[in-house]
């Protein structure tokens, strides 16, 4: 495999609103991002994604831009994104920052010019349609957000589709003119010196055409927009152009947001000659999701998120590198999530994240993930601010399920819950803002926060510049960086193992999710030096190729 630099860093995404408030507004800004970059680099993280900054309503918090290139006055100026940029690089760190071109916001002037003249230039930058003759709507649709995918064009007898709210209208990728101008958009950017983006929703920009009606899936008469996208033939020759006039003259680094991916669409996705550099792995996220909606959805086990991390693994194996997470700005925390109750400790956060950092890929790190921080539970809808979430909430109480039921279902999964204000000290709101944070800072701050964790040896802080360093180490590279994932112990319930195959020096990676010691044995480790590079636990042991392990132990082996 021919290597390149992205393969052995480490990313970490800033979501700029909850991250740092430079000026007591209650909103975190680019100016409180420069200020923690000594932090980040700290840690020992590479490459940095920011999550969009840009001019935006934030009806879906900047994931619905109105000016691509612009910055929203509440997170900064262009003057501090030119700074950032320029001090993220005096520092060795890659930026990126999120690309969403699936769609804009209504208040983007593409838009504003569309309702004015439907049938002029900017309206074909979107997908614009009439009532069918029997009065209903274009298609039957239904948006990711809930509700019908279209909606009325201003006030004209149009009707524009939108994946996600109405106000993020799609973009019409089958116009080469809209193509031209994200194109030119995007090299714009990249000329200014980023290193690459995080690409949203990409899968999306494919409609399978023509536009028809496909069979109800609920009592709404809608049909699920992720099951119909999934019908649409042809998005390669969107993606190649643009890697081909973007991506690859600049040698920028790429994740996609890829969902419902087919394997054999894999290789093209994040080959050698990919659309991307890599892709998310979401593959532990969707495994108890539910079409029915929140309320449905199944707690993973341990023993479930093994198998599914196995699976991913091998997909990936001769194709390229997953980027891996254990959680994001749309997913729960992944300590509150992935975790049993008896493991919720600073001990079992570690070995979570033993567990998914040394797989094949390229590790991902969400803000405040480092430190542990957990899920926090809403006491009431009006704390709620997250589109989806509030749309759950309904699709969960039209289900049956009384008011505490649904708040208890959409509390496990609100995105809201990892865009609580990052905890970085004790003091008032955590040290996050001087005024009034945007959203609720998680009560359980004074437990858990940066400051003490930084002068805590053993603080899941320290654990994961450990878990950094030792990816880093040039000597462990081949193992950590390339070597191949292979599952050992899989019989064992509730035990994680994996060896990670280099040349000579191999990596071996044992988890115990129990609550209770386990005995493990293993032959080939007879013929071995093992030697212990990392453990969250307190002792180790092993002994004619026998491991004893304690409750929630991980242990990082080198074996030569
Ligand atoms: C992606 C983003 C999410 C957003 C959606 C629409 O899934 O990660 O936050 O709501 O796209 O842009
Ligand atoms: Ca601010």
């Amino acid at each position: 495999m021919e290597k390149k630099w992205w393969h052995n860093k480490i990313a970490y995404q800033i979501y700029p609103k909850s991250f740092c408030d430079s000026n007591g507004d209650g909103i975190g800004d680019l100016p409180g991002i420069i200020s923690k970059l000594d932090y980040l680099k700290d840690l020992g993280v590479d490459i940095l994604w920011i999550s969009p900054v840009y001019v935006s309503p934030l009806a879906d918090q900047g994931y619905d831009i109105a000016d691509y290139q612009q910055i929203d006055p509440r997170f900064g100026t262009m003057e501090d994104m030119d700074r950032l940029i320029k001090e993220a690089k005096a520092r060795g760190l890659h930026l990126l920052m999120d690309l969403v071109v699936n769609h804009c916001s209504d208040e983007h002037i593409w838009f504003k010019k569309a309702c004015e003249d439907p049938e002029g230039k900017y309206g074909a930058y979107f997908y614009l349609k009439k009532k069918s003759p029997d009065g209903s709507l274009p298609t039957n649709w239904r948006s990711y957000f809930g509700g019908p995918a279209w909606d009325r064009l201003g006030d004209t007898d149009w009707y524009y589709f939108h994946a996600f709210h109405k106000k993020q209208p799609d973009l019409n990728w089958e116009n080469p003119e809209l193509r031209e101008e994200i194109y030119k958009m995007m090299n714009w950017w990249l000329d200014k010196g980023l290193d690459g983006f995080r690409v949203d929703a990409i899968i999306n920009i494919k409609k399978p055409l023509p536009f028809r009606n496909y069979p109800a899936d609920r009592a709404d008469g809608l049909c699920d927009l992720g099951s119909v996208m999934d019908r649409a033939q042809g998005i390669g020759e969107f993606l190649r152009e643009m890697r081909d006039r973007t991506f690859a003259p600049h040698d920028s680094f790429s994740v996609g947001e890829v969902f419902n991916i087919k394997d054999s669409q894999l290789n093209d996705f994040m080959g050698p000659d990919g659309y991307f550099s890599s892709i998310f792995d979401f593959s532990q996220m969707e495994m108890g999701k539910s079409i029915k909606g929140w309320y449905d959805c199944k707690e993973p086990r341990p023993e479930d998120y093994k198998n599914c991390c196995f699976k991913s693994q091998k997909k990936a194996e001769r194709i390229g590198f997953f980027s891996n997470i254990i959680e994001n700005h749309d997913e729960p925390r992944g300590v509150s999530y992935y975790l049993p109750e008896y493991a919720r400790s600073e001990k079992g956060k570690k070995l979570l994240a033993a567990m998914y950092f040394m797989l094949r890929g390229i590790p991902f790190i969400y803000q405040g993930q480092e430190l542990g921080m957990e899920n926090i539970a809403f006491e009431s809808m009006k704390e709620v601010d997250d589109v989806s979430t509030i749309e759950e909430y309904r699709v969960a109480r039209e289900a049956g399920l009384s008011e505490e039921e649904s708040l208890r279902a959409v509390n496990l999964l609100s995105r809201d819950n990892t865009r609580t204000p990052f905890q970085w000290n004790d003091g008032p709101e955590a040290g996050f803002t001087t005024g009034k944070p945007w959203l609720r800072v998680n009560p359980n701050y004074r437990r858990i926060n940066a400051a003490d964790q930084e002068q805590r040896g053993g603080s899941v802080l320290s654990f994961y510049k450990e878990l950094i360093r030792l990816r880093k180490e040039e000597r462990l590279e081949e193992a950590a960086v390339y070597g191949k994932t292979e599952p050992v112990l899989t019989e064992e319930r509730d035990i994680m193992a994996y060896f990670r195959r280099g040349q000579g020096c191999d990596l071996l990676v044992i988890g115990n999710f129990r609550s209770e010691p386990a005995k493990v044995a293993l032959e080939e480790l007879k013929k071995r030096q093992v030697k212990l590079l990392l453990t969250n636990g307190e002792t180790f042991s092993h002994e004619g190729g026998q491991i004893t392990l304690e409750p929630l132990q991980a242990v990082i082996l080198e074996c030569v």
